[in-house]
C-alpha cells in the first residue's frame, strides 16, 4: 500500500497548486492551503527583502502546509542557495519547497537535512526516479501543460511509465487537468494526486491580470502554442502559452510594451519578456507571456480557490485513504 499525496504532505486533499511566479501569491496559496489542499506561493527571483515580506505573509496567512515555489535554472546555484536558506530560516517546519526541475545534490541534501519536505517537477522519466530515489514528491508534467515545459510526453504516459519504475514513489500528475473527469484519467494512469495551473490563474485570489484571467477563460485548446519566444528572463526553455500577436510574428523590435511592480519595486517590461500580467502590470497585456496550459477549455468563471478545490476533492484520495500498489 503506498500513501496519498495528501498523507505525505499533510493535507486533507490530494491536489496541489503550482507556485507560480507572479500570479500564486500568498493570497491565493495559504486560500487553497485553508481549504484544504496545498498552496505554493511563487518564489521565482525573489530574494533578500522582497522574498522576506513575501514569506512574511504567507506564514501570517495559514497555519496549514504550504510550499513556497523556486526556479534553480532561473536564478543559478548561488541565489538558489541564498533562497532555500531564507524558506528555511523565516518559515516553519509545515513550509515544504516545491522546484521546478532538478537541483543539485547539495540542494536534497540541505532541504532533508533541515527535516522539510521537498517536492520536485520533472518532465522526464529519468528524472523522475532521481527525485523519487532521493525522497522528493514529484510532480509529473506532461506537454499539456502550460507555461514552461520540462519534457515532451504526455501526462499519462509519463505517469505510467514512472509508475512501473518506481511503483513506491508519490507521484502527483500535472499538465492539462481542468475538470475532474480528467483528474480521474491521471489517477488512473498511476498518479497519487494532481497538481493545477491554469484552473489557478483564473481564481479570484490569483494576481493575474484581469486580461490573461478573462483570455484563459474564452480560450480553448486551440488557442495556446508552445513557443520559446518570452525568452527574455528566462532563456532557452520552450513555453505553453495562448497565442498572441507576438508568438505569430516574433520578428517585432523588442522595445518596452508595458510596466510592473513586484513586490514594492517597479519594472519596464520589454516585448518578448517571461514575466506574466498581473494586477500590477499595466501596458499592451495582449502581447504578454500568458502562460496557459490544455486545461483552459474546461475554465469557466472566476471561481475562489475554496471552491476549485471542493470541486475536485470528490475524485482526489484524501488523508486516510491507501492506494493498492
Ligand atoms: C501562468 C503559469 C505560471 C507558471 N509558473 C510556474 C512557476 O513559477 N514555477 C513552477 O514550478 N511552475 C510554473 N508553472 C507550471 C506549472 O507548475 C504546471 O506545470 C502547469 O501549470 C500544469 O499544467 P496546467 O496549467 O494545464 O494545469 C506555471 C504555469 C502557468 C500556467
Amino acid at each position: 500500500m503506498r500513501a496519498t499525496a495528501a498523507e505525505v504532505l499533510g493535507i486533507e486533499v490530494s491536489l496541489l497548486q503550482s507556485g507560480m511566479g507572479g500570479v500564486a501569491g500568498p493570497e491565493l496559496a495559504c486560500a487553497v492551503s485553508n481549504a484544504g489542499a496545498a498552496g505554493c506561493a511563487g518564489g521565482y527571483k525573489l530574494v533578500g527583502d522582497q522574498l522576506s515580506a513575501m514569506l512574511a505573509r504567507l506564514t501570517s496567512g495559514t497555519d496549514r502546509p504550504v510550499g513556497v515555489n523556486l526556479i534553480p535554472e532561473v536564478v543559478g546555484p548561488d541565489e538558489l542557495d541564498q533562497q532555500v536558506a531564507q524558506v528555511l530560516d523565516e518559515t516553519p517546519p509545515q513550509v515544504h519547497l516545491s522546484l521546478f526541475g532538478l537541483p543539485g545534490d547539495a540542494v536534497f541534501d540541505r532541504i532533508a537535512a533541515a527535516g522539510r519536505q521537498l517536492v520536485v517537477q520533472v518532465g522526464t522519466v529519468d528524472e523522475g526516479v532521481r527525485a523519487a530515489e532521493r525522497g522528493a514528491v514529484v510532480v509529473v508534467q506532461g506537454i499539456e501543460a502550460g507555461g514552461h515545459l520540462l519534457g515532451e510526453s504526455s501526462r499519462d504516459e509519463l505517469v505510467a511509465e514512472l509508475r512501473e519504475k518506481v511503483p513506491a514513489a508519490c507521484l502527483v500528475a500535472a499538465g492539462g487537468i481542468g475538470s475532474p473527469e480528467e483528474a480521474g484519467r491521471a489517477l488512473a494512469a498511476g498518479a497519487d494526486g494532481v497538481l493545477l495551473g491554469t484552473v489557478f490563474v483564473a481564481t479570484r485570489e490569483s494576481r493575474a491580470h484581469a486580461y490573461f484571467k478573462e483570455a484563459i477563460t474564452a480560450a480553448d485548446a486551440v488557442d495556446t502554442v508552445i513557443t520559446d519566444v518570452y525568452e527574455i528572463g528566462w532563456p532557452g526553455r520552450r513555453h505553453r502559452v495562448l497565442a498572441t500577436a507576438v508568438t505569430s510574428d516574433p520578428q517585432q523590435p523588442a522595445k518596452f510594451i508595458g510596466k510592473t511592480v513586484v513586490e514594492g519595486k517597479p519594472y519596464l517590461v520589454p516585448r518578448f519578456s517571461s514575466a506574466v500580467p498581473t494586477d500590477a502590470t499595466s501596458g499592451r497585456i495582449e502581447e504578454m507571456a500568458m502562460y496557459c496550459g490544455l486545461s483552459c477549455a474546461a475554465v469557466s468563471g472566476e471561481p475562489t480557490a475554496a471552491e476549485v478545490v471542493a470541486e475536485f476533492a470528490r475524485v482526489l484520495p484524501p488523508t486516510g485513504a491507501e492506494i493498492e500498489e
